[in-house]
């Protein structure tokens, strides 16, 4: 898959500006606030269907405008495709691949895929056991339209689960109502907890390799499947058999306790809690590896190299980290945004390189290629 051209109207602080890439490295440059990040994501929102920065569609549009639309051009095995949103206030985003619209806006994952590694990428060291959860969930929904639609009818389970539970607790419903959703949480739960866990496993033998090259053989990492699920066990009739034993206790709380809405992924180096023990180098290494082992894993299961979007992070890596990062640029469409202009000496042939230098909203072009 080759990402050529991005349409951008009345995105963000774009009129109307078409962006060109280059097959291999793209490097948006200029000073602040001109608009790199806002390629990024529209790039992100066309690979996902969400931005990375806000959930409010809104604040999309270019200020004192109504709407905006944003279209990607790519080649998948010589074929050209077409990815475009359109939303217009008050309307809701509409999709179009190859110019028919789609119902679902889930139908976009997996057609233009990427990774973004951004300084808020350290939150999937650092952060929450949701933001990790999150970030599992956007990877296999790209990967596994089973996956997606699992969780899609498996968070719908636990919405209406968790009403059922409230009105319990206030009197208002009989306790045995509960046993048809606990029964279909179960058996849709049991399903993305083994898609989770099969995930983790080969994501594990990826960054275990990726952490010893970065780090020169001295790290080693772990990464294991957190739930209250314990290993060997029959996934389904054990949380069946949880959430039974311990339905007073929901009804009680409130809210559904046990499943994989309450999982996470535990990364651990060196033998330590990488949450709570690593260095900032240590962070940033691992956030590489996990971004670089999650490439490989799109495109082994989907076919499809997804580009690789580094928003702003080439100057926080030292020399040692952005060596092993030009390994695999040279390999992987890359679209890189930076303040200065920077030359990749690393990179022997120049042309593979297009300069686009951002400035207020409008792009111009170092070299046509
Ligand atoms: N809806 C909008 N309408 C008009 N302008 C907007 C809108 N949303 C953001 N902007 C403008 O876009 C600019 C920010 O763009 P962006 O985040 O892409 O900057 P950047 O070039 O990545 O800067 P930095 O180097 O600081 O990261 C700001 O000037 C901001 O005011
Ligand atoms: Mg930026």
């Amino acid at each position: 898959m080759e990402i050529k051209k991005l349409q951008l109207k009345n995105f963000r602080n774009y009129l109307s500006e078409d962006i060109f890439f280059s097959k291999n490295v793209s490097i948006i440059y200029g000073e602040n606030a001109q608009g790199k990040t806002n390629i990024i994501e529209a790039l992100y929102l066309l690979s996902t269907g969400k931005s990375f920065r806000t959930n409010n569609t809104n604040e999309l549009i270019r200020h004192g405008e109504s709407f905006f639309s944003i279209c990607l051009e790519l080649e998948e095995n010589n074929y050209p495709q077409t990815i475009e949103i359109r939303y217009e206030k008050g309307n809701g985003k509409k999709l179009f691949i190859n110019e028919i619209k789609k119902d679902r806006m889930s139908d976009i994952l997996g057609v233009a895929p990427s990774v973004l590694f951004s300084p808020e990428s350290l939150t999937c060291i650092k952060g929450s056991p949701g933001e990790r959860r999150k970030l599992i969930d956007i990877v296999l929904c790209q990967i596994s339209k089973k996956y997606l639609h699992n969780l899609q009818n498996y968070n719908k389970i636990v919405k209406n689960k968790n009403m059922l539970l409230k009105q319990i607790q206030a009197n208002k419903q009989h306790k045995h109502q509960l046993d048809v959703w606990t029964e279909s949480q179960a058996k849709t739960g049991s399903v993305i907890i083994e898609q989770r866990k099969l995930f983790i496993d080969s994501i594990e033998k990826r960054i275990k390799r990726l952490m010893l090259g970065i780090s020169d053989g001295k790290e080693n990492v772990d990464i294991r499947y957190k739930s209250f699920y314990e290993d060997g066990k029959d996934i389904y009739q054990y949380l069946l058999n949880t959430m039974i034993e311990n339905t007073e206790k929901e009804i009680e709380y409130g809210i559904s306790l046990y499943g994989p809405h309450r999982d996470e992924m535990e990364i651990s180096l060196n033998n330590k809690n990488s949450r709570l023990y690593c260095s900032q180098g240590q962070q940033r290494s691992l956030a590489l590896a996990l971004n670089i082992a999650i490439m490989e894993e799109i495109e082994q299961n989907t076919g499809r190299k997804p580009v690789l979007l580094l928003d702003d992070v080439m100057s926080e890596l030292d020399e040692n980290r952005r060596n092993f990062l030009y390994e695999i640029i040279e390999k992987t469409q890359t679209v890189i945004t930076t303040t200065e202009r920077m030359q990749f000496v690393e990179i022997d042939d120049n042309r593979k390189i297009k300069h686009i230098h951002i400035k207020e909203g409008t792009a111009e072009y170092d070299t046509i290629i």
